[in-house]
This record gives C-alpha cells, sequence and structure tokens, in this order.
C-alpha cells in the first residue's frame, strides 16, 4: 500500500519482466525462491487475485523473501507490502509506516507507536499468517493506492482500529491492536492475501475514474511477450 505522498511517491519503480497476464507458474511450495530476483508485480497479474496459502513453517527462506519484500516496499517506496505482489501465493505481508514528523504534511495526520493503540510502526513489521479481528465500528474513509496499481488512488471506507494475530519472522505468535493509518494499512495488506485489491472497495466516483486506468493497464499488458524468467 501507498497511501502517503509525503512517504509513497508514483514513481515508476522496478519494473517486473514477467509478463503480466500469465498464470503464476514460478512458484510452487516445492521449487526454492531466490529473493534477489523477485520484484513487484503490478495488475493484471492473475496472482494478485489469488487467495494466498498459509506457511506451514516459517524458515529461513521465508525470512529471505521477507527481507527482500521489505527492500521492495523501502525502495518503490510504500508503507506495505504483501506475498501476492511479489508473485508468491503466501499468506505473508510487511508494513513500515513511520512515525511523523512536525515538519511532514501539517494537514496529515499524527502517527506514533506509542499511541493507544499504536498508528505507526517503531520498526518494519512482518505478519506471518495473520487473522485479523476486534474490528472497530466506525468506518472512517481515506485515499490509499498500492504498488500493484501505480497512479491509482481512491477513497475506500474502513473501520478504524482493528487486532492482529500474526506469527512473527522467528515463527513466534503475536497479537496486537492497530489505529489509524497503521490498521488502514494492515487491512488493506490483509485483502491482498485474500486475492482483494483496494480498486474493490473503492467509494463509487473513484472506482469509475479507476475503471478507464485498470482497462488501460490490461490493454498492456497484452503487450507483453511471454518467456521472461526474471521472477523465478
Ligand atoms: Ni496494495
Amino acid at each position: 500500500m501507498h497511501s502517503l505522498p509525503a512517504i509513497a511517491g508514483n514513481g515508476p519503480g522496478p519494473r517486473c519482466t514477467v509478463p503480466t497476464g500469465r498464470p503464476n507458474v514460478l512458484y510452487s511450495r516445492d521449487m526454492p525462491v531466490e529473493p534477489a530476483k523477485l520484484c513487484i508485480v503490478r495488475y493484471p497479474d492473475p496472482v494478485l487475485r489469488q487467495r494466498a496459502e498459509p506457511i506451514e513453517t516459517v524458515t529461513d527462506e521465508v525470512r529471505a523473501v521477507a527481507a527482500r519484500m521489505l527492500e521492495l516496499m523501502i525502495e518503490a517506496p510504500g508503507i506495505g507490502l504483501a506475498a501476492p505482489q511479489v508473485g508468491l501465493t503466501w499468506r505473508m505481508f510487511v508494513v513500515h509506516v513511520p512515525e511523523s514528523h512536525p515538519d511532514d504534511d501539517p494537514d496529515e495526520d499524527n502517527r506514533s507507536p506509542g499511541d493507544d493503540p499504536p498508528t505507526a510502526t517503531a520498526t518494519p513489521m512482518v505478519y506471518i499468517n495473520p487473522m485479523l479481528s476486534g474490528y472497530s465500528r466506525d468506518l472512517v474513509s481515506e485515499s490509499e493506492g498500492c504498488l500493484s496499481l501505480p497512479r491509482i488512488t481512491g477513497q475506500v471506507r474502513r473501520p478504524s482500529v482493528v487486532t492482529i494475530n500474526a506469527l512473527d519472522a522467528y515463527g513466534k505468535p503475536f497479537t496486537a491492536q492497530a489505529g489509524g493509518l497503521l490498521a488502514r494499512c494492515i487491512q488493506h495488506e490483509f485483502d491482498h492475501i485474500e486475492g482483494v485489491l483496494c480498486i474493490d472497495k473503492f467509494l463509487p466516483p473513484d472506482r469509475r475514474r479507476a475503471a478507464k486506468q485498470l482497462r488501460v493497464m490490461e490493454n498492456n499488458a497484452d503487450a507483453f511477450t511471454p518467456g521472461a524468467t526474471a521472477r523465478g
């Protein structure tokens, strides 16, 4: 997810040379992943629409993939990235919502890991096999973007507070509550591992506007030549 103009540019970013629109056959649980070769896949890659599978064991390979995902997310730049966005149907995502500083845009919300519940992360976070619960009843609408949907943004209504249960990068279970932008980011990334994209949740005017941009992306994807193997 990239929803903050200040920390989330709309730059072109690294382009996956794997053709989009092709079934994701490069990885299965039997095939080792080369983290260095992972890159961010873009709409309409079908992997973005698959429901991801639980990670059975948190191995060195999983940790290496998480580290690469954090690298790609920070480089993009963005504040969250889910495994399907690097072509892996794994239930894992990474998030880093930095604390806001006084010299940030004054219109922006103040965010801090010390808030109750926290609205920012003190360090980059890895969430494996996450489960969400404890949604607050209030719905807040804010603009969201996605690293797999460059230049597309829209208003999405979400609960302002959520609780997440997950395994950390060492396989240790933890529970955390999140509010503000952190809650939004966690819900956006969780949607990714369910095969759901923020465009599905855009409020109607933004959804109509995005539809045109999506058609352009779908048409451009057809122009790619199959056969590249950069992702595997
Ligand atoms: Ni996203």
